[in-house]
C-alpha cells in the first residue's frame, strides 16, 4: 500500500488549525484526553493553542506475552477517573482515525466517568468504511485532514528523520 508521509512541521500546522476550529465551534473542554501512544505529540501540541491539561490513557491489543488480542484492554487508565471526569467536557485526541475501534472503545470507557461532554479530535481521518462507530454521545469530531485509506507514517516512527521528511516533501 502507499504510504503517506507527514513532518512534525505539517502535524503542528494541523493541530493549529484542529485547535482553531475547536475554539471557533465554542467548545471549550475542561480536560485533553490523550489515548496513546500516538496522540501523546498530537496532545501536546494541540496545549500550546488550547491550554489545557492533558490526561492519558493507554489501550492494547496485546497481552503481557506481546500475543495479539481479540479484545483491547486497559494498559493505562487515568486514576480517579470518575473524580476528574465527572461533569467535565473533555476533548479527546487520538493521531489517526482508521478503523474507528480503538476511539469508540475509549470514547465508551469515558463515558463511564459520566463527563458533560466529550468531543473527538485526530490529526487524520481515513476515507474508508468503518469498524468502530463514533457513538451519538459525542458532541463534536474534528478532524485535521480526510485522508485516503493509506499507511500514514508519523515523524515519531521515522528511524531516520531526514529521509522521512524528504519522502514527505516528495509528497510520498
Ligand atoms: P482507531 O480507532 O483510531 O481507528 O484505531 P485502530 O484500532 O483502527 O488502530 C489500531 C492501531 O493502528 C492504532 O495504534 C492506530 O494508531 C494504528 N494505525 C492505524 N492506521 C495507522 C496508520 O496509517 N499509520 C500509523 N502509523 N498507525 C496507524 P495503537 O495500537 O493504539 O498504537 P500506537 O501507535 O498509537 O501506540
Ligand atoms: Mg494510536
Amino acid at each position: 500500500m502507499d504510504k503517506l508521509h507527514f513532518t512534525y512541521e505539517d502535524i503542528h500546522r494541523t493541530a493549529k488549525d484542529i485547535a482553531e476550529r475547536v475554539k471557533a465551534s465554542g467548545f471549550d473542554p475542561h480536560m485533553i484526553v490523550a489515548i496513546g501512544s500516538g496522540g501523546f505529540i498530537p496532545a501536546r501540541i494541540l496545549r500550546t493553542f488550547l491550554s489545557k491539561p492533558i490526561l492519558a490513557v493507554g489501550i492494547s491489543y496485546y497481552d503481557d506475552e506481546d500475543r495479539p488480542t481479540d479484545l483491547p484492554r486497559k494498559v493505562q487508565w487515568i486514576e480517579e477517573a470518575e473524580r476528574k471526569l465527572a461533569g467535565k467536557r473533555i476533548l479527546l485526541v487520538d493521531e489517526v482515525d482508521d478503523s474507528r475501534t480503538t476511539l469508540e472503545y475509549c470514547i465508551r470507557e469515558l463515558m463511564r466517568h459520566e463527563p458533560s461532554e466529550i468531543a473527538v479530535a485526530v490529526l487524520h481521518d481515513k476515507d474508508k468504511e468503518k469498524r468502530g462507530v463514533i457513538p451519538d454521545e459525542v458532541s463534536r469530531y474534528f478532524a485535521g485532514l480526510r485522508i485516503e485509506d493509506r499507511w500514514v507514517c508519523y515523524p515519531w516512527d521515522a528511524d531516520d528523520i531526514d529521509a522521512h521528511d524528504e519522502a514527505a516533501r516528495k509528497g510520498v
